[in-house]
């Protein structure tokens, strides 16, 4: 395909903000948030989003964005639902009426976490809280508008840029002398960048070869649990140097129940990625990979 349109929506999240760079080389990008005046980015505004496909007339729909507050959805359903269900809904049918390809992520929290197998993409759903109910609908409201749809399937998303668990858990090691952190959830932190670059390479691929469309799981290779993340952050920060009051060591692992949240979440949220691995001839580095990358940047002065 000759340099396609592409449309971008939640450009400023984890994931959307590296798309921007991944995808700029593939075509020509407009990418937008929910604040963008030209076009409507705004998720919660169906209508909206369904007059921006049609003015735009993109080859391809890359969505990013998402009610990602896994706790606030508990409370907030309704829009939870239209942002994670309806809308990707709204944007398949329109993709589908182009003949335009739909990008979209969805999570490891469609499962219900029991047992300690990665999870395949024919494994059974069966989500435990609000927000992954709304994210399975969101998949199957593509699937059923029958659009060209990539559906990636990822888990515990970081990103260098803004917030996330590993500089909170530097933040606390240098304040506290022990942390206490969950040992019994496993997944694979996996980073935007990973996720975004995984994506342009797969649309390259899928361009020409359409039976590729479908759902993937896409994580980081490998696998740990919160404790051993916190563990690794700051064995690594040591190694960096940073003097902190907690080591390694001083991390106590305590289980799920320590830490009562609104939303219940996955024990296992291992992923089998394979699929995704053997369609697009493509290897998922170990997380620690990406982590030691991101946790370089975000040491350096
Ligand atoms: N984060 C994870 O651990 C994780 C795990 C598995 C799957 N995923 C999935 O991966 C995808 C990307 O997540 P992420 O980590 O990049 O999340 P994120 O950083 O929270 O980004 C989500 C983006 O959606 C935007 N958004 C919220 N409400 C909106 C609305 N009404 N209209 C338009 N945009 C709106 C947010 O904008 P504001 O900044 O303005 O609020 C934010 O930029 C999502 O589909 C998510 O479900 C994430």
């Amino acid at each position: 395909m000759k340099s396609p349109k592409i449309l971008l929506l939640g450009k400023n999240g984890q994931v959307g903000w590296e798309l921007q760079r991944s995808l700029a080389a593939l075509g020509s990008l407009t990418a937008l948030d929910r604040h963008s005046t030209d076009y409507c980015g705004d998720l919660s505004n169906l209508d909206g989003i369904a007059d921006t496909v049609r003015r735009l007339q993109p080859d391809i729909i890359v969505n990013a964005a998402a009610h990602t507050a896994v706790d606030r959805a508990e409370s907030e359903s309704e829009l939870a639902h239209t942002l994670n269900a309806l809308a990707p809904g709204v944007l398949a049918a329109e993709a589908e009426k182009l003949g335009a390809w739909l990008v979209h992520y969805s999570t490891d929290y469609v499962f219900d976490g029991s047992g300690n197998l990665p999870w395949q993409e024919s494994d059974v759903p069966a989500p435990l809280s609000v927000y992954g109910r709304s994210k399975l609908e969101g998949e199957q409201r593509i699937q059923a508008a029958n659009a060209r749809h990539l559906i990636f399937r990822t888990s515990w998303v970081y990103a260098a840029r803004g917030g996330n668990f590993a500089k909170t858990m530097l933040r606390l090691a240098k304040e506290r002398e022990q942390l206490t952190v969950i040992d019994d959830q496993t997944g694979a932190p996996t980073g935007a960048e990973l996720l975004a670059d995984v994506t342009a390479l797969a649309l390259r691929s899928a361009f020409s070869a359409p039976s590729l469309a479908g759902i993937y799981h896409l994580a980081a290779s490998g696998e740990t649990t919160w404790h051993g993340y916190a563990q690794t952050v700051l064995a690594h920060a040591q190694q960096a140097g940073i003097a902190l009051k907690a080591g390694p060591e001083a991390v106590v692992a305590v289980p799920t129940t320590a830490f009562p949240t609104p939303a219940q979440r996955p024990l296992n949220s291992r992923l089998d990625t394979r699929k995704l691995q053997a369609a697009f001839g493509l290897t998922l580095p170990n997380w620690q990979v990406g982590v030691a990358r991101m946790l370089n940047e975000t040491l350096t002065p």
